[in-house]
């Protein structure tokens, strides 16, 4: 029985993982169907990184759980805009230069995604110094990205 739920289980892992390594355009049926995507994820993003900035800036209580669960919860959230900037979804509030950027704009994200990881390991850990130096360097590089590719 345990093994059959690991063959289930890997069945699993691998379908998802074919999934999120078919192309963009194959994931959405049409360009606004992206865009709703990642102006989706990055609103949630934006609701969940405002609790953790909260707490840092003192403005909320350190509750160690929340905040893990928090931190958890961006990093995968995270993961999730990019593979709506496939060919052709160009829209929304994305300026066009992204798709003529592709190496820096993926840049920009690997840098978002290192800092967010940073940030959940201090989180793990609760340490609200490194929590804080973190936030301050997730909130840079969200900054970053929106003045160069976000209308
Ligand atoms: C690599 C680039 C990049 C990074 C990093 C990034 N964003 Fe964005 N963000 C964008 C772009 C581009 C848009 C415009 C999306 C669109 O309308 O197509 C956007 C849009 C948004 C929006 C508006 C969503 C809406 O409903 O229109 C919010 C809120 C937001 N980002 C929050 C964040 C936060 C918070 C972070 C950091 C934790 C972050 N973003 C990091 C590129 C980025």
């Amino acid at each position: 029985m345990r093994e059959f739920a690991a063959v289930i289980g890997s069945t699993l892992i691998l379908s998802l993982a074919a999934l999120a390594a078919a192309p963009a355009h194959a994931q959405f049926a049409r360009p606004q169907d992206a865009v709703k995507y990642r102006q989706s994820a990055m609103t949630l993003m934006a609701a969940h990184f405002g609790r953790l900035a909260a707490v840092a800036r003192g403005a909320a209580p350190n509750d160690p759980a929340q905040v893990k669960e928090n931190a958890h919860v961006l990093q995968m959230l995270a993961s999730l805009p990019w593979s709506a900037y496939g060919p052709g979804m160009q829209g929304g509030d994305s300026k066009s230069n992204i798709w003529s950027n592709p190496a820096d704009f993926k840049h920009k994200r690997e840098v978002l995604q290192t800092h967010i990881a940073a940030l959940s390991a201090a989180a793990d850990a609760g340490d609200i110094a490194k929590l804080r130096a973190a936030v301050g360097a997730v909130g840079a590089s969200c900054k970053a990205c929106h003045d160069a590719y976000r209308k």
